[in-house]
């Protein structure tokens, strides 16, 4: 089985799909075992809690740097035996530390097609504010490994989702989160799982 451990810092519906998929038997080799926030009080503490899942809360603020934040992170990942990491709306940037030590075993969802909107300083609304300010008529989402680079890791599985004409920011969301993020990460998390993503440089093989 492998052990997941999902990070959070705000309403974790991502993380609400993911204990879905793993209740409704879609994630069959691998188990949830721990949560991690780097926000306390946030709603995804509470999805965790009410799925018997631990919360763990590990705040970004009351850190100085984000060295320091992530060797603190590195410790409690290897207390909590973590194989695989998956950021579910997770806002704290990892350290190279991080993203060497568990090279391909950590998956991100982007709510974009990355290569656009993606990078430092794109993230929740902001990324699909500046889709609209783009004028792109479609968006969607990324799930893809990370590196060291933000948003920049081998990709997994892209769905792109129209965009239309009245979206805000709050909207297109919306509609990315149900149409895409929410299909994707269960499912690239149980194909990881399943030892089923072969990584060949940038590029993710999908043995299916
Ligand atoms: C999601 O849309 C996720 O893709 C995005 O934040 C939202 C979190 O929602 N992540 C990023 O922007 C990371 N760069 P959730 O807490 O309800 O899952």
């Amino acid at each position: 089985m492998v052990n997941i451990v999902v990070l959070v810092s705000g309403g974790g519906t991502n993380l609400q799909a993911l204990i879905d998929a793993e209740k409704s038997g879609q994630i069959t080799g691998g188990k949830i075992t721990a949560v991690i926030s780097s926000k306390p009080g946030v709603f995804a503490l509470e999805r965790a809690s009410k799925a018997g899942i631990p919360g763990h809360v590990l705040e970004r603020k009351k850190y100085s740097d984000s060295n320091e934040y992530c060797n603190a992170l590195l410790k409690l990942l290897d207390e909590l035996n973590a194989d695989l990491i998956v950021l579910a709306g997770f806002m704290t940037v990892l350290t190279a530390d991080v993203t060497r030590k568990y090279e391909n075993r950590i998956i991100n969802v982007h709510p974009a097609l990355i290569p656009s909107f993606c990078g430092d300083g794109y993230y929740g609304l902001r990324v699909h504010q500046a889709a609209l300010d783009y004028g792109v008529k479609l968006s969607g989402a990324t799930v893809h490994f990370v590196n060291e680079k933000t948003d920049g890791g081998p990709i997994i599985l892209q769905q792109s989702v129209p965009v239309l004409s009245g979206d805000t920011p709050e909207i297109l969301q919306r509609r990315v989160m149900e149409q895409a993020e929410w299909i994707l990460l269960p499912r690239a998390v149980s194909l990881f799982c399943e030892g089923k993503l072969i990584v060949n440089g940038r590029t993710v093989e999908i043995i299916d």
